[in-house]
């Protein structure tokens, strides 16, 4: 008469314990990395979109184009104010007239008047206009961010 009770873990209870505790560690880790994710911001930062640009002085009367910040920079006398040369239909950068008045669209021909208003083509919006200030050290700075009224000018 032989009871004697096997008391030892076989291979079997060994490999089903192991495989519990590393789903135990797995949920716990994966746990912890979606807590760890949970509390950083789901934020888009933006690129900062003020441009420095030069001094009054350096701008001659009229329109000059900032290829880097795709915008005019207006002169006229010593009011100044910053218009967006991205077309509002499609993204193409607007040219200025050659008659010193308003934009046009090369892409579709969208018109724009001295204002920016839309006069013509396939626009559904005028361009924007920036706000502009002056630096400490007097240079132009043009907030591409702030949108101002067309009619808002920096006197210098
Ligand atoms: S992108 Fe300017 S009119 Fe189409």
């Amino acid at each position: 008469m032989n009871s004697t009770v096997n008391n030892e873990p076989n291979r079997r209870d060994f490999v089903q314990l192991v495989s519990g505790w590393c789903a135990t560690l797995f949920a716990l880790a994966a746990s912890g990395a979606a807590a760890a994710r949970f509390m950083m911001p789901n934020v888009l930062y933006e690129a900062d979109r003020r441009y420095r640009a030069l001094k009054p002085d350096d701008y001659p009367e009229g329109a000059t184009f900032l290829p880097d910040a795709r915008l005019f920079v207006l002169r006229k006398g010593n009011s100044f104010r910053a218009v967006s040369a991205v077309c509002t239909h499609l993204g193409c950068t607007v040219l200025h007239n050659n008659d010193g008045n308003g934009f046009h669209c090369p892409c579709h021909g969208s018109q724009f008047n001295e204002n920016a208003a839309v006069t013509g083509g396939p626009a559904p919006k005028p361009l924007p206009w920036y706000l502009m200030t002056l630096t400490r050290d007097g240079r132009l700075m043009i907030d591409a961010s702030q949108e101002v009224k067309p009619d808002k000018y920096l006197v210098v």
